[in-house]
């Protein structure tokens, strides 16, 4: 559908704060943007007539496709019954209540209850309060630091921006705060030394992690933050028995696990959760994202059995939690969430996240995977990455200037296809809605293979 309004160019250059955008260059009008008016399935429509294959479901969100009515009507018919009514001092609805079971019904059997908040960002927010909390209650307070791995992606505020490990989301920002620790990312590509095995890289991160307990004290050290894929960092499955040996010594020093699922959560790696997926017994997910495949904004955090207990012994000495939102646990949110775990699991969106994912990854393997300029290709479940090297057998890389990462998303989007330059290295990553089919699977690699020939001759 084109758009009437001949002026939305200039109001947007004029008028809108973007988000991770070069503000400079937009408010100049130097750099592309676009107007997005439809979607439908896997693709969306701009008002310039364009369609799109959107190979990383917004920002890896949609997880169940665009313009599902299930989940619009259900938003509507929410709206009309009873768009808002808080959560504080025991309140809830029909939609909250409903959906806090399906998700526990869904998540590791150590889980108890779920916290709703907005986004990914307030719900590590939340996390890292109630971790807080927990060791006040049982008398430490001193054990409140918390570590988190270089290129993870934990949010944007100040706490979770701290918690981030991306150099862009802290420089100038005064950031990271001191309380949270940064210790080596489980990126195997990226090994140390071209000859270690993947459980060597293991062995290796293992003792980073440990060496960092041991010089900060493990009596301050309060809990460790992951995704089970790292995400943002460049889509990177963990080394072999990565999560087994950090729960080790994580469980030794009595430091919790949170398992940040907000890209994970709800099927994209091929079950319903990564902490499934690698058998990860955390204290506190993450969820965002695909709760409500992005059609309303809805996150939540579940909390285990053993913080859990300890939250109520607070609040036996303390009173009421001091921690709500205005728009915790809203309505509409957890309608649209409801109508969307209803969709993944009519369509079976779960397994096909495995199956469509492992052709769609392996082709994408025998389709660039030999070209000299390409390092590495991996991926799990609908994730799945293209690293670039200058030299592939020496690991070395582009400099960043050369923007090499940029130049195959603007290359790719040439051929009709999005996918996202990752921030950190020259990756290429996708993250397709779950409902991808094999031909789609089929026009993203096409597509990739002819952005590297563009970009490299
Ligand atoms: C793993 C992870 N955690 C947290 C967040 C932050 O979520 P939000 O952008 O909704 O605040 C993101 C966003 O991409 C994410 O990928």
């Amino acid at each position: 559908m084109l758009l009437k309004n001949d002026q939305l160019d200039q109001w947007d250059r004029e008028n809108f704060f973007h988000p991770s955008t070069h503000l400079a260059q937009h408010a100049r009008g130097e750099s592309a943007n676009r107007i997005v008016t439809g979607g439908s399935g896997v693709y969306i429509e701009d008002r310039d007539g364009n369609r799109l294959l959107d190979a990383f479901a917004g920002l890896y969100c949609v997880n169940v496709g665009y313009g599902r009515t299930e989940i619009a009507d259900a938003i509507a018919e929410q709206a009309k019954e009873l768009a808002y009514y808080h959560a504080y001092v025991g309140h809830g609805t029909e939609a909250s209540i409903t959906l806090s079971k399906m998700i526990l019904d869904r998540a590791p059997d150590c889980m108890s209850k779920v916290y709703f908040g907005l986004g990914g960002s307030d719900a590590n927010e939340t996390n890292v309060k109630l971790i807080w909390y927990y060791n006040n209650i049982l008398g430490r307070p001193e054990k409140k630091k918390i570590i988190s791995r270089w290129r993870g992606y934990h949010g944007s505020g100040l706490m979770t921006g701290s918690l981030t490990g991306l150099e862009l989301f802290h420089k100038k920002f005064d950031l990271p705060f001191a309380q949270i620790l940064h210790t080596e990312a489980p990126y195997y590509y990226r090994r140390p030394k071209a000859e270690m095995s993947e459980e060597q890289f293991t062995a290796h991160c293992v003792a980073e992690l440990e060496a960092l307990i041991e010089r900060e004290g493990a009596d301050t050290i309060a809990a460790f933050i992951g995704e089970p894929v790292l995400g943002t960092g460049g889509i990177v499955p963990p080394p072999a028995g990565y999560w087994q040996e950090i729960q080790k010594v994580l469980k030794k020093h009595d430091i919790l696990l949170v398992a940040d699922e907000v890209v994970t959560g709800f099927g994209r790696l091929g079950s319903m959760f990564g902490s499934l997926h690698y058998d990860i017994e955390p204290d506190l997910i993450t969820i965002a994202k695909g709760l409500t495949s992005a059609y309303a904004p809805l996150s939540g955090s579940i909390v285990g059995k053993k913080m859990w207990e300890v939250l109520e012994k607070g609040t036996d000495e303390n009173g009421p939690i001091g921690h709500g939102w205005t728009y915790s646990a809203h309505p509409i949110g957890a309608a649209a969430g409801i109508a969307n775990l209803k969709l993944v699991d009519s369509l079976d969106l779960v397994k096909n996240s495995a199956e469509t994912g492992n052709y769609f990854v392996q082709a994408m393997k025998d389709a660039v995977g030999d070209h000299a300029h390409v390092g590495d290709v991996r991926g799990e479940g609908m994730l799945c990455a293209v690293e670039f090297a200058k030299d592939r057998q020496a690991r070395s890389f582009f400099d960043a200037s050369e923007k090499i990462g940029p130049q195959m998303a603007a290359a790719l989007l040439e051929n009709g296809v999005i996918g996202r330059a990752m921030p950190q290295g020259d990756i290429l990553g996708f993250a397709p809605p779950l409902c991808l089919t094999r031909e789609e699977a089929d026009k993203i690699v096409d597509a990739t293979a002819k952005a590297v020939k563009k970009v490299f001759g």
